[in-house]
């Protein structure tokens, strides 16, 4: 598989706490595919750094509905919904077993299946914008 995880869930409501992260994962593929689980397995994901836990997610939901209708991150827009315009781009961050490193990319969170995200970390514009606001705290402080 070569496409990027997108889309959002649409099962029972997700359980969050603060996590660290995504850890170490057991996939063997070489690019950004998705981890490997079972069908009986929760989907695991973090969404700006908070851990997400969906027992039943609805695996024709996309990123961007599970973002804007589960969370509330409506930071990230809906624009055309078809890929087309951007307006839906969240960072994907996954770890590379192969090479021991993270892998960050871009991707349409409209056209991303939220299933497609087990141990991934999502950074929306929410938490892009956190993180650039304690960097700016942090230099005023100096
Ligand atoms: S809404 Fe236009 S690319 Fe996703």
């Amino acid at each position: 598989m070569s496409d990027p995880p997108t889309g959002p869930g649409n099962g029972s409501g997700p359980q969050t706490e603060t996590g660290t992260g995504p850890g170490p994962q057991t996939g063997t593929g070489t690019g950004p595919g998705p981890q490997t689980r079972s069908a009986s397995d929760p989907l695991l994901f973090f969404v700006n750094g908070k851990k997400i836990v969906e027992k039943d997610a609805d695996p024709e939901t996309t990123l961007l509905t599970y973002l804007r209708r589960k969370l509330g991150l409506t930071g990230t827009k809906l624009g055309c919904a078809e890929g087309g315009c951007g307006a839906c781009t969240v960072m994907l961050s996954r770890f590379q077993p192969h090479t021991h490193q993270l892998l960050h990319y871009a991707v349409n969170a409209c056209l991303a299946p939220l299933c497609s995200l087990h141990l991934v970390a999502v950074t929306t514009v929410e938490g892009h914008r956190a993180t650039r606001l304690e960097g700016a705290q942090g230099r005023d402080r100096r």
